[in-house]
């Protein structure tokens, strides 16, 4: 079967990152939609998609209802992420939305009670999973050898851009926190059941977040998130301890697994040994080859497979669900100074 996809949503995500993706994959464009009559045309053009609507629920209303659509997929904005997928589910469409699923957790536990009522795949865009480099990094920290993942440490920064002027830090939590609340229980293959947020606003639009997360198992997570770094750099970085081994990736393309080798210095017959030493990913990057460092690829080939009824690992809704929650915590930690429960 290739799914009948109809699109809500054309502007820059959609256009530089999800659509080139998804139309690699064996789908049909079918459909797309914008508030945007100008965007509408630029990306209704580039791939030659004829059936366009001025709003997501009018192409849900009609093309649902008529059985033109196998699927829905958004890249809009919270408040239109719930709403849309909302309406799609209960017209019993499998959707793929962005993060975040919605503006709250109740309203992505609407969503979760949707989809399990109609037993359709509602997948959410944590594409960090499928970052190849994350990947390996989680296969690894699963692996046998590498023992219990005591602690995770990162750094996931972003630029003043969208806050000076504004210092209202709900979209910074929103739009890129949200990110690290689901990636951080999934490199530790467990959920976060506590925050605890330190903050300082540096000036006005840059603010600095120093976050740490409890596990049942006692692991410990400290994540650095701030908003006055420049996005002309690096920007990512996460480090996962083990039982004498570590593992680090550094801006979603360089792997290092440190392990438990012996000292070299005394040992003239020193060398490198493939069991024991340090062992380095990088990709090439000048290599005419698929490549997913960011993750979109897989994450929607992933929900090609949810909507075709096929195994998948795809983060579904109620992974959205549990991001949000830990989100929430984050924001009453950040209020009330204390550790808070997810
Ligand atoms: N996973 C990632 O790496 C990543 C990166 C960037 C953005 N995003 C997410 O993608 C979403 C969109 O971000 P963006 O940067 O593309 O924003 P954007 O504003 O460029 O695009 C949103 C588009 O939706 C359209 N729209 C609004 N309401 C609509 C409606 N009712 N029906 C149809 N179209 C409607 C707007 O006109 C706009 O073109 C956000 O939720 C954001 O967090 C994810």
């Amino acid at each position: 079967m290739i799914p009948r996809i109809g699109w809500i949503g054309c502007g820059t995500h959609a256009g530089e990152m999800l659509l080139p993706q998804l139309v690699r994959l064996p789908v049909r464009l079918v459909a797309l939609a914008d508030v945007n009559a100008e965007r509408l045309a630029l990306i209704g053009d580039r791939y030659g998609v004829a059936r366009r609507y001025a709003d997501g629920l009018a192409m849900i209303e009609s093309m649902a209802t008529s059985g033109e659509l196998d699927a829905i997929g958004m890249a809009v904005g919270p408040k239109q992420h719930s709403e849309l997928a909302a309406a799609a589910l209960r017209r019993g469409l499998p959707v793929f939305i962005e993060k975040p699923p919605a503006a709250t957790s109740a309203e992505a536990q609407v969503l979760a009670d949707l989809a399990r009522a109609a037993g359709k795949p509602c997948v959410v865009g944590f594409m960090k999973r499928y970052s190849t480099a994350n990947r390996i990094a989680g296969n690894i920290t699963r692996g046998a050898g590498f023992g219990p993942r005591a602690s995770l440490l990162g750094e996931y920064m972003t630029a003043p851009t969208y806050f000076v002027g504004n210092a209202d830090y709900t979209g910074f939590l929103l739009h890129h926190c949200v990110h690290a609340m689901d990636l951080v229980p999934w490199l530790l293959k467990e959920d976060v059941v506590s925050t605890q947020a330190r903050s300082f606003e540096i000036a006005p639009g840059k603010l600095l977040l120093h976050v740490g997360f409890g596990f049942a198992s006692g692991a410990l997570a400290t994540v650095v998130m701030g908003t006055h770094q420049s996005r002309g750099t690096p920007m990512e970085w996460w480090q996962v301890m083990g039982d004498q081994q570590r593992v680090e990736v550094r801006n979603v393309h360089e792997v290092r697994h440190f392990r438990n080798p012996p000292f070299k210095a005394a040992d003239p017959a020193a060398t490198l040994d493939a069991a024991v030493d340090t062992l380095v990913w990088e990709p090439n990057f000048t290599a005419a080859a698929n490549e997913d460092h960011k993750g979109y690829h897989g994450l929607l080939a992933a929900f090609g497979r949810a909507v075709r009824g096929e195994a998948n690992d795809a983060p579904d809704i109620a992974d959205g669900v549990k991001a949000m929650r830990v989100l929430e915590a984050v924001v009453r930690s950040m209020g009330s100074g204390t550790a808070e429960r997810v």
